[in-house]
């Protein structure tokens, strides 16, 4: 059928046509806001799953929902081994620049955004700190003179809960709040992911309208419970998962129908088999089902003759691009993984079935950890962050 009017979009973070089966979620995330809104307390919000659930376009669906009820947004994407400061800086820059144009008071604006820039000079990684004598390499677009004795401390917990206090209070004078959030969250480094933890307690304790919505790998919350331990009281976690098959049905055919086109039953069928209710992979084989399918309704034998293309591109662009950043000595872990099983397995026997001591391949499981390519499961055990991907390892050629 016209690949022009191909309504599926499989790619990191591309809006789906049609957001399947997360109705729970976005209810919950408007009680949040008017409770927040209204100086009630409220938990913070985590997402977590595995890579290509749904994560990163669900949190662009809260942040929508957010700008809907006229509140300041910013959206960061961790990096390891980049500190916050300046994602969040410029985040917040761009939530009180939302608010600003209805805030009475200009005055109390610049304060803010002389407080934001403070903020971010205080980066070490800038030269551009209060006393140092190295140029500026960057530069905040804030046309204000930066602040001083307010979020600059260098003490990046001190700092940010000031900032965040003086953020919110423009929410505050609106009736509204400022919610931030935060992707792949699990890189955010571990002295800036407690300060986060330390800045949301405080902040949660005064009813100040800020929140965090993360979104990360099934071990954040092991992550953000050993940073801080009151973290469990701090966020409110949300599992987001593969979809189940009514949901899975309507992600492709509520575009379709759209369209025009129907599905047979079969057709159905056959992609929930392949796409095993990965959101990710119902996108891919929804997209080449329809060019392949000659006129509605689509059919299962379309869905076979079709099927190959999508495993092809799901090989480079899913599984291939995440295989390339290993070192071959991840990719041997990974293979001894994989030939364990799918579940999560244990890092002993890991060890075992390569015949080496666990301490020796230990570099190669953080290193691993840290790209996102696996994640710690229960106590010593490993599993990998990507869906299908043991299966993808197993039909490599070794
Ligand atoms: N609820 C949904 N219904 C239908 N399709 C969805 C849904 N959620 C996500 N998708 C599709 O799945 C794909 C992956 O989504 P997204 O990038 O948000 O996943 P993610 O969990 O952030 O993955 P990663 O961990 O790799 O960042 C996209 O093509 C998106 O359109
Ligand atoms: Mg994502």
């Amino acid at each position: 059928m016209d690949p022009i009017r191909n309504p599926y979009a499989p790619g990191a973070g591309q809006r789906p046509p049609e957001l399947a089966g997360r109705d729970r979620e976005l209810d919950q995330f408007d009680v949040v806001l008017e409770r927040i809104a209204r100086g009630r307390p409220e938990r913070s919000l985590v997402l977590t799953g595995l890579r290509g659930v749904g994560k990163t376009v669900l949190l662009n669906a809260l942040r929508s929902q957010a700008i809907g009820r006229l509140w300041g947004t910013g959206k960061i994407e961790a990096r390891p081994d980049q500190t916050l400061r300046r994602p969040v800086a410029a985040a917040l820059h761009m939530a009180v620049r939302e608010l600003a144009p209805r805030h009475r008071d200009p005055e109390r604006i610049d304060y803010v955004l002389s407080v934001i820039k403070a903020f971010a000079l205080r980066d070490s990684a800038t030269g551009s700190g209060p006393g140092s004598k190295t140029v500026p390499r960057w530069q905040p677009g804030i046309d204000v003179p930066a602040a001083r004795g307010r979020a600059d401390s260098g003490d990046i917990e001190i700092d940010l809960t000031e900032l965040f206090t003086d953020a919110a209070s423009i929410g505050t004078d609106l009736g509204v709040g400022i919610a931030l959030f935060v992707d792949e969250m699990q890189d955010v480094p571990t002295p800036d992911l407690s300060a986060l933890c330390a800045a949301c307690h405080e902040l949660s304790q005064t009813g100040a309208p800020l929140i965090i919505v993360g979104a990360g790998l099934p071990h954040l919350p092991t992550l953000l419970s050993s940073s801080k331990s009151y973290s469990e009281r701090l966020f409110r976690y949300h599992r987001i998962d593969r979809l189940d098959r009514p949901d899975a049905d309507l992600a492709l055919t509520a575009p379709a129908q759209r369209e025009g086109v129907d599905f047979s039953p079969d057709a159905l069928d056959a992609l929930y088999d392949a796409a095993d209710g990965y959101p990710y992979f119902i996108q891919a084989y929804g997209k080449v089902a329809w060019d392949a399918a000659p006129t509605t309704p689509i059919t299962a034998e379309d869905v076979k003759v079709a099927a190959p293309e999508a495993e092809a591109e799901l090989a480079v662009g899913f599984f291939g691009s995440r295989y390339e950043r290993a070192t071959p000595a991840e990719r041997e872990y990974m293979r001894a993984m994989a030939l364990l099983g799918d579940g999560p397995v244990p890092t002993a026997e890991v060890a075992t079935s390569l015949g080496r001591r666990p301490s020796s391949l230990s570099p190669a499981r953080d290193s691993l950890i840290k790209k996102g390519l696996v994640y710690a499961a229960e106590r010593g055990s490993v599993a990998f962050t990507v869906p299908h991907f043991g299966h993808f390892l197993r039909s490599q050629p070794v």
